[in-house]
């Protein structure tokens, strides 16, 4: 069953009088407990269909299903509610509450997604932290951390509450080679439990290890 349907998406830009055809019809289509590779050169389209898929852009043209239903043309309020019930979604860059430390940040995206039964699982928090190579980390505020610290606090937030559909652009993107299988065996463990993952990425390593890679070229998806 797919869990998330994209039909023709088109996004245009403008800045003055330019034009940026960052994405011209495409389609594709994410299975739960699958994991797909969304690939291709700086510039071409990934991070646009990301965030079009997953409500926090609109495309311009074409439309988004989640679980079956339209996420496209909606209100924000309902944009937002949805992507809250289907999406963890790490951006490139700006995951994090500045204020928050590391640990508080997870703890938050927990307290959103009201998964709450009375008490924080504070287990599930220092061992999500942990499988991410952050332990040691947890009480850190973001400005204290490295580019691939900053990367993995993100993602350990944005898997806080196990979402059905992951949606990660570039999740290893500064980080070695030891501490990314260290985050594909999370994704593993997601396929494993049925859960459906999407990433954009420039990693070779990663996209191997995807169920299905879609390359995109200049906005369009790249068959040949
Ligand atoms: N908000 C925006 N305003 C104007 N142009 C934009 C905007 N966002 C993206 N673009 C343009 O749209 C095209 C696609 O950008 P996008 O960020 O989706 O690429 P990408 O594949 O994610 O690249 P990278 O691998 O560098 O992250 C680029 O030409 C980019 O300059
Ligand atoms: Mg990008």
């Amino acid at each position: 069953m797919h869990v998330l349907d994209a039909h023709e998406l088109y996004r245009f830009f403008h800045i003055g009088d330019d034009e940026t055809a960052a994405l011209r019809g495409v389609s594709l289509h994410v299975s739960a407990g699958e994991i797909v590779a969304v690939t291709g050169p700086s510039g071409s389209g990934k991070s646009t269909l990301l965030a079009c898929l997953t409500g926090l852009d609109e495309p311009d043209g074409g439309h988004v299903e989640v679980a079956g239903m339209r996420l496209t043309r909606r209100s924000q309020a309902s944009r937002a509610r949805l992507r809250a019930a289907h999406f963890g979604i790490l951006v490139q860059s700006g995951n994090l509450f500045p204020h928050l430390t590391v640990e508080d940040n997870v703890r938050f995206q927990m307290l959103l997604a009201g998964k709450l039964a009375g008490k924080l699982d504070e287990k599930r928090v220092a061992s999500l932290l942990d499988s991410v190579g952050l332990g040691a980390r947890a009480r850190a505020f973001p400005t204290e951390l490295s580019g691939g610290e900053t990367a993995r606090a993100g993602l350990a937030a944005a898997l806080a509450c196990d979402p059905p559909i992951l949606v990660a652009d570039e999740p290893t993107a500064e980080v070695d080679r030891d501490t990314e299988s260290g985050l594909i065996v999370h994704f593993e463990a997601r396929r494993e439990a049925g859960l459906a993952t999407l990433l954009a990425t420039h990693s070779r390593a990663l996209a191997q290890r995807a169920d299905r890679v879609v390359r995109l070229k200049d906005g369009r998806v790249d068959n040949g």
